[in-house]
């Protein structure tokens, strides 16, 4: 009998021995926390399909914020959910807007302590919930909307978000948030680009919580098909040639394989997003006694992170920074 040549299994015999030889790190640091903050409310109000997520009150919201500030996670991701909606979306770049007051009083609380990425979109704010203003066609008018993405992003960035994330995937989005910072004065807030976002069905519990579903039709005529790698890769170099400072891919679960590809061929710094979708379904397991939520989660997360992203916006950040500690 021929024995064994090589003896891999003799480097996992003990954790100090596995730690010796560890590819992939997950710490607190490489995580993100999404936040939605709702007008009109008193109380903070649980998301249904979202086990664990709130839609928070501007009070609350400074709460939850120190609270993963604490965990060392270094960034949030905050959403608004506006009581009045209207054709183009107008409460996005309201100064008083739901999401321009979020960030001044996350500004307020926690000074430079968390990075505020605020995202720039406009379906939680348009009645229709598409991600732009619409052509006589009900198609979504890629130029015009330009035009409000750019005031949106002025109004985030004079409210003190440190970063701006555009997620409709309108062409050129990212050229126009740049060239309306800079106009305004504000050439050092940074620009984390939605780059590769798939027309994804893992969006269906966000949806309920940024009060943002589509009255009719859907997002296929903007966001990438989910079968397209190569687009994805083309899509996140042109983003980075309009300006962006980061990039992401979305959602991250199915399409790992666009992370390495992405990361492998720019090199560029790179967040993926672990989506709604992703974290109910492993609450659902959970809940059921299915699977090990912890472990389901650090396995999901350092996957993510294997495929090649720096960073995971996750609805599990503060759990998964509680478990790291
Ligand atoms: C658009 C937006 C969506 C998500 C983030 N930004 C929804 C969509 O494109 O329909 C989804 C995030 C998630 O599912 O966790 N403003």
């Amino acid at each position: 009998m021929a024995f064994p040549q090589s003896r891999p299994r003799r480097m996992r015999r003990t954790a100090a021995l596995r730690s010796l030889i560890r590819e992939t790190e997950l710490y607190p640091r490489h995580l993100v926390a999404p936040v939605f903050v709702k007008e009109g409310i008193d109380e903070p109000v649980p998301i249904e399909s979202m086990p664990g997520q709130l839609q928070q009150t501007l009070e609350s919201l400074r709460k939850e914020a120190r609270e993963i500030a604490a965990r060392a996670i270094p960034a949030v991701l905050v959403f608004g959910v506006p009581s009045r909606k209207d054709a183009e979306g107008s409460e996005a770049w309201s100064p008083e807007g739901i999401s321009q007051l979020a960030l001044r009083e996350l500004r307020d609380e926690l000074g430079g302590d968390l990075v505020l990425i605020a995202d720039l979109c406009l379906d939680e704010y348009t009645d229709h919930g598409h991600c732009g203003v619409l052509a006589l066609d009900g198609s979504v008018d890629n130029d015009r909307t330009l035009e409000r993405y750019a005031r949106i992003a002025v109004a985030q960035a004079e409210a003190g978000a440190d970063m701006i994330a555009p997620s409709g995937m309108m062409d050129g989005q990212v050229a126009a948030v740049r060239w309306a910072l800079d106009d305004a004065g504000f050439p050092d807030t940074r620009i984390l680009a939605y780059a590769a976002k798939f027309a994804s069905t893992f969006y269906g519990p966000f949806r309920d919580a940024a009060e943002c579903a589509p009255r009719f039709g859907d997002r296929t005529g903007y966001q990438l098909d989910p079968p397209n790698a190569e687009e994805a890769v083309r899509e996140v170099r042109a983003d980075i040639e309009e300006g962006a400072d980061m990039v992401m891919v979305k959602p991250a679960l199915p399409y790992l394989d666009v992370i390495r590809h992405v990361k492998d061929r720019t090199g560029f710094p790179l967040a993926a997003y672990n989506v709604s979708g992703e974290y109910a379904m492993l609450r659902a397991a959970a809940a059921n006694g299915w699977i090990d939520e912890r472990r389901a989660t650090l396995e999901i997360l350092t996957g993510i992170r294997r495929a090649g992203a720096d960073l995971v916006i996750t609805y599990s950040a503060k759990d998964a920074a509680n478990w790291l500690a």
